[in-house]
Order: structure tokens, then C-alpha cells, then sequence
């Protein structure tokens, strides 16, 4: 469910024409939907009613300061997964105690940073990453409320580079090493072990793999609790997919997923911490890009866009599928053509669908790149010198420039010349 609908015969999101929006920002852009966000937030919120939970957005799915303000008024906190986030998280106004630090690669600097700053925990990853947490506790006089991250080597189904919980992938503490790292916890100074984490992937939907995770990890807190230790939170990542095709795809429903966690999980009775990304943001924006070029090639049909692969990578990096929606809604009737919607950069895997049946588009036409909204305006970035691309929030008839495009300037300007090279 979302709040991008055709009115009037042009694509709105929510009261606002994204026609009317690229005229006044230029295109590509990001546009979000507040709706939209507050919606999904709401409906997993309300799917946990009941049981102890915090919902910790997962800030890496989308990381501006106007999306994690409009979800943390809504009461979440954060999970992150480095200093710029957490500072980025503190800037926004979200409350030190409702964040947590994850990542397989913590620095010295960065832990000292989130002691500092007294956040809610650190879900850790690996023994050396232990023992430097204890080091600077110590060093601080603070004590760490800290989760081991716990590898249950399930197959969560997913596209092989968003799969985290399986025996090969670099995250976590094996689960048969774990009830020896609780005990090393236990006896370090500057760390109290409160919980247990695990994230076995991303875009997940099959409810399965999450169930035979978490069965895994009512195990373990049972082992763990009748060895003396005082758990108070299970930390059950994020990962529930969203449906990215408009036939033919189905995403659990929160209550679903609730209901698999209440079930595995509900009669320990700890908090629940969860780490949600993807399914808060993901249909909660859309990409909308200006036709360049109509080409036709040797055997194809070329629509050539002004949106490349360093704004939206996840078609060519994870071969992901994003429906295509043309922003004049007549098009719809008009026949439709296989083609492949492709970028300006010098990269044959720049695209953003391809041989996919749409209309015919011309040069100046607009489109819309749908669930857009996670993991696509993080992952941007300048390659072929492009501008990063601005993003807009939209609520209601409102829209504002979140994230304004960079002048060149901007860009340029950050290379440094060397002497020999100065004159
Ligand atoms: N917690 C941890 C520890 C994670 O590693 C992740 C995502 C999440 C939570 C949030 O997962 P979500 O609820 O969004 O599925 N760039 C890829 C996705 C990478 C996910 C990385 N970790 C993509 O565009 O599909």
C-alpha cells in the first residue's frame, strides 16, 4: 500500500503533481511519501501491540534527516550501522537510548564515539570486536549494554548478496561458539550481555526462514538463561520484504510476521528489539526521471533516461525488478513496446528495466522508477561526475527539498591539486 496514484491524469504522491515537482526541481529525484512511511511504520507497530517491542529503523534502508524525524516522532528508534549514521540520528533529535549500533566492523573510534554519546546497546559481531568494547568501556567508565550477533546458518532465501545468516557469510558469531562468548562476556569488564541478535537477510518473503531462525534463538536464550544470564531483549533484525512487482509477488504481512515471532519467540517474555529497513521505506518512494532519448537499435527499443545507475544501482547490482509507472497516465492506453529503460553512463549494466512491455515513451516524457525508497537515494553516488540526486518529501499537498541536487561547484570543488601539479 501506498500513496503514489494517478489524479487528474498525472501521477501524484500523496496531493502534489510529480510533474508539477520535476518542473520545479528538475529531474531525476527522489520524492517520498510521509503517508506512505507513517503508514508502514503504524501497521508494524500495531502488528506487535501487545508484546514488548521497539521497532529500530534500520537507517541504511534511507538515511535523511526529514525520514528518520518523521518515523522516530513516530515513537522508533535506530539501528546503525556507523558513526555517520548515529550522528546523523542524534541530528535528527532521536533519543541516545533508542539506538543501537550494529556492523561487522566497528572502530576503536567509533565505539568510544557511541559510549560517549550512552547509547541503548551494541549488537557485536566477533570476539576481538568483545574484548575492544570491554577495552573502552573500561577506558570510558561506561558499561556496554551490548547483544552478541548469533550466525544461525539458515538460508533466508534471498538474493545472494543480501543473505547474511548462512555459515559463509561474514556476519555474527557462529551459533555453536555463542554460549562460550556469553561466558567471556559475562567475565569481561565494561560489558553486561542483555540480549541476543540475529538478521539473516534481506527482501525475505517466506516467513520460514525467520521461523527457523527464531526457533534457533529460543534455544539458545533458554541455554543461556539457565546458565545465570540476565537477558532482557531479543533483537530479531529486519529483512521482511516488499512486494516489488505490481502481479504475481506477495510479501508477508506484518501481522503474519508478528504472529511467527509471538509464536517461536512470545513465551520467553523479553523485549523485542526489531530492525525493519526495507518494508518502512521501500514502497515509500519513487525515483522519476525524464526521457532523454527514444532510440531505436538493431532489434530494440531503446528508452534513454536522465536517472543512471549511480542514482538507482539496484537493478544491475542485485538484478532487481522496479515497476516502471509513466507519469501522464494516458500512456497507459496507448500499446505497449519491449524496451529497456537505460542511463546515460558508460556502463552497459546501467539500466533501470529491461525488455519490459511499456508505453511508448518519447523524449521530454516522465517517469516514475516505483519502491524506490529504500536503498536507492543511499546508494547513489557521483560516478561519470553526476550530480547526487536531490530528494523531496512530500505530506499531504506539501513538498519539500529534503537533500537539494549539488552544484557543480560542490563537486568539482572537493578535488585537491598538488604542489607539482598547482600551476
Ligand atoms: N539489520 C541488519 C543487521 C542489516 O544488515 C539490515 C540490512 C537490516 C537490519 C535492514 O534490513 P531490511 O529490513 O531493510 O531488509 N542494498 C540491498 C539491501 C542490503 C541490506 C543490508 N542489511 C538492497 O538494495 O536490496
Amino acid at each position: 500500500m501506498h500513496h503514489f496514484s494517478y489524479k487528474g491524469g498525472v501521477l501524484h504522491a500523496e496531493d502534489v503533481s510529480l510533474a508539477q515537482l520535476a518542473d520545479e526541481v528538475g529531474t531525476p529525484f527522489y520524492c517520498y511519501s510521509t503517508a506512505t512511511l507513517e503508514r508502514h511504520y503504524r501497521v508494524l507497530a500495531e502488528a506487535f501491540e501487545g508484546q514488548s517491542a521497539l521497532i529500530c529503523y534500520a537507517m541504511k534502508a534511507n538515511s535523511n534527516q526529514a525520514v528518520i524525524k518523521t518515523l522516530a516522532r513516530l515513537g522508533a528508534g535506530m539501528d546503525v550501522v556507523s558513526e555517520g549514521e548515529m550522528r546523523r540520528a542524534l541530528a535528527a533529535g532521536v533519543p541516545p537510548d533508542k539506538i543501537i549500533f550494529a556492523g561487522a566492523g566497528k572502530t576503536r573510534a567509533e565505539v568510544a564515539f557511541a559510549l560517549e554519546t550512552g547509547i541503548l546497546g551494541f549488537n557485536v559481531e566477533s570476539e576481538p570486536e568483545l574484548r575492544m568494547l570491554s577495552e573502552e568501556a573500561v577506558r570510558s567508565g561506561k558499561t556496554a549494554r551490548i547483544a552478541l550477533r548469533v550466525n544461525p546458518d539458515v538460508d533466508a532465501r534471498t538474493h545472494a548478496k543480501i543473505s547474511t545468516g548462512k555459515a559463509e557469510n561474514k556476519f555474527g558469531i557462529p551459533y555453536a561458539q555463542a554460549p562460550r562468548l556469553y561466558a567471556e562476556a559475562r567475565a569481561l569488564p565494561g560489558i553486561q550481555a542483555t540480549g541476543i541478535h540475529m538478521h539473516i537477510g534481506s527482501q525475505i518473503t517466506d516467513l520460514e526462514p525467520f521461523r527457523n531462525a527464531f526457533k534457533l534463538m529460543h534455544a539458545l536464550a533458554e541455554a543461556l538463561i539457565r546458565d545465570g544470564h540476565k537477558l532482557e531483549h531479543l533483537d530479531i533484525g529486519g529483512g521482511l520484504g516488499v512486494p516489488y512487482r505490481s502481479e504475481g509477488e506477495v510479501a508477508p504481512p506484518p501481522t503474519a510476521y508478528a504472529a511467527v515471532v509471538k509464536e517461536t519467540l512470545g513465551d520467553l517474555g523479553l523485549k523485542l528489539i526489531m530492525e525493519p529497513g526495507r518494508m518502512i521505506v521501500g514502497n515509500a518512494g519513487v525515483l522519476v526521471s525524464r526521457v532523454v532519448y527514444a532510440k531505436e537499435g538493431v532489434d530494440k527499443t531503446f528508452t534513454v533516461v536522465d536517472a543512471a545507475m549511480n542514482d538507482l544501482i539496484r537493478p544491475t547490482l542485485y538484478e532487481a525488478h522496479h515497476e516502471i509507472w509513466p507519469v501522464a497516465e494516458d500512456k497507459l492506453s496507448m500499446p505497449p513496446v519491449v524496451q529497456d529503460i537505460v542511463g546515460p553512463v558508460c556502463e552497459t549494466g546501467d539500466y533501470m528495466a529491461l525488455e519490459r512491455s511499456l508505453p511508448p515513451f518519447e523524449a521530454g516524457d516522465l517517469l516514475a522508477v516505483m519502491t524506490a525508497g529504500a536503498y536507492g537515494a543511499v546508494m547513489a553516488s557521483t560516478y561519470n561526475t553526476r550530480l547526487l540526486v536531490p530528494e523531496v518529501l512530500v505530506r499531504g499537498q506539501d513538498a519539500c527539498v529534503i537533500r537539494p541536487r549539488p552544484t557543480y561547484a560542490d563537486l568539482i570543488g572537493l578535488d585537491r591539486l598538488p604542489d607539482w601539479l598547482a600551476s
